[in-house]
């Protein structure tokens, strides 16, 4: 079956959570990063038999374009960021859960509106909020305020930048005569900062990981991440399945870890002859390795390029790890 997909934002990894992110028999999903609905979508026309789908976006503005169209009815959308999931499903009366998705980062649509500022490639003002409706600091906050030194660090540690120095010295230097303000500003001094040889050579912007850098602290991405996890894994019926799909290296780390943990259950110190804190394995881990997209998908969609699925199924009570 043909899954209709939106022009806007092609969905990732589709196939691999299809196969993975939901038991055959499950009945209520939650999208935690419902975006434009693809994978929800997708899942739906696989698994005619699901009663309900909770789909929380931190984003109203891209829920106001999925709400344009008309809506599957099983279909409840909810204005809040997945961290506070629990909450969510409390409200809701849901208990358990058969299956959670977490498709993390921005969707090409947000990208593509240049008036939020997350593009380097139009431009606009340097915002990068993803739920501007709460106000908080934006991206140019963060580059006209934030010691040097800490760019050094923001850039180097979450967008993997190796001339982070020469990047932070020259936004320090610019910033002295006058802040920044949009998009195609700090592109432009990113550009001009990093080696000559480089810029000619380079197969992306050289501006990509600076955004990329600066879209994860202000929004504080790893935070919401790691508060959400071992909740999520709370909130799964027995066989229910956790899928998440990550684009950068400290998202899949931090994910890595969470379900190792999980699935292992005994937090006792190695050195312990026996077990002395009870814990059962809560998760048995479905993708040992994260799944990948294969070059067809990334030749149709080159936003899945550096994708990585990972997912996991919950343990029944007293069901032992196989
Ligand atoms: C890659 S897109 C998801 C695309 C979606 N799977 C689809 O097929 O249309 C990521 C979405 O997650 C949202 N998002 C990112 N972090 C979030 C968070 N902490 N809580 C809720 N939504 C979040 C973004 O606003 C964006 O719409």
């Amino acid at each position: 079956m043909t899954v209709p997909t939106d022009p806007r934002h092609l969905p990732v990894l589709v196939e691999p959570f299809l196969a993975h992110g939901f038991p055959p028999d499950g009945r209520i999903f939650v999208d935690g990063t419902f975006g434009l609905g693809g994978h929800t979508r997708a899942l739906l026309a696989r698994h005619p038999g699901i009663r309900q789908v909770i789909g929380l976006d931190r984003d109203g503005e891209i829920l106001e374009w999925s709400r344009r169209e008309p809506l599957d009815p099983r279909i409840t959308l909810v204005h809040e960021r997945f961290s506070r999931l629990p909450e969510v499903l409390d409200r809701l009366g849901v208990s358990t859960v058969d299956g959670i998705l977490l498709d993390l980062g921005v969707s090409s649509y947000q990208l593509g509106e240049p008036e939020r500022g997350f593009a380097f490639s139009r431009p606009g003002p340097l915002d990068m909020r993803m739920d501007r409706s709460l106000g908080g600091e934006t991206a140019a906050d963060l580059v006209n305020t934030r010691p040097e030194g800490d760019l050094v660090r923001l850039f180097g540690e979450l967008g993997e930048e190796r001339f982070s120095r020469r990047i932070a010295r020259a936004i320090a230097r610019r910033r002295e005569s006058a802040p920044f303000a949009t998009t195609a500003d700090l592109a432009a001094v990113v550009e001009g900062a990093v080696p000559a040889a480089l810029r000619a050579t380079s197969r992306v912007h050289p501006a990509t990981r600076v955004f990329q850098a600066l879209r994860i602290a202000v929004n504080d991405e790893l935070g919401e991440l790691e508060a959400t996890l071992s909740a999520a894994i709370g909130r799964l019926a027995p066989h229910g399945r956790l899928a998440v799909i990550s684009f950068h290296s400290l998202e899949d780390r931090l994910v890595k870890t969470a379900f190792a943990a999980a699935a292992r259950g005994c937090r006792c110190p190695p050195q312990f002859p026996v077990c002395t804190c009870g814990q059962r394995p809560l998760l048995e881990i479905l993708t040992r390795k994260p799944v990948v997209a294969d070059d067809a998908e990334i030749v149709a969609n080159p936003r899945a390029r550096s994708a990585k699925l990972r997912a996991a199924r919950r343990l029944a009570p007293g069901e032992s790890r196989p």
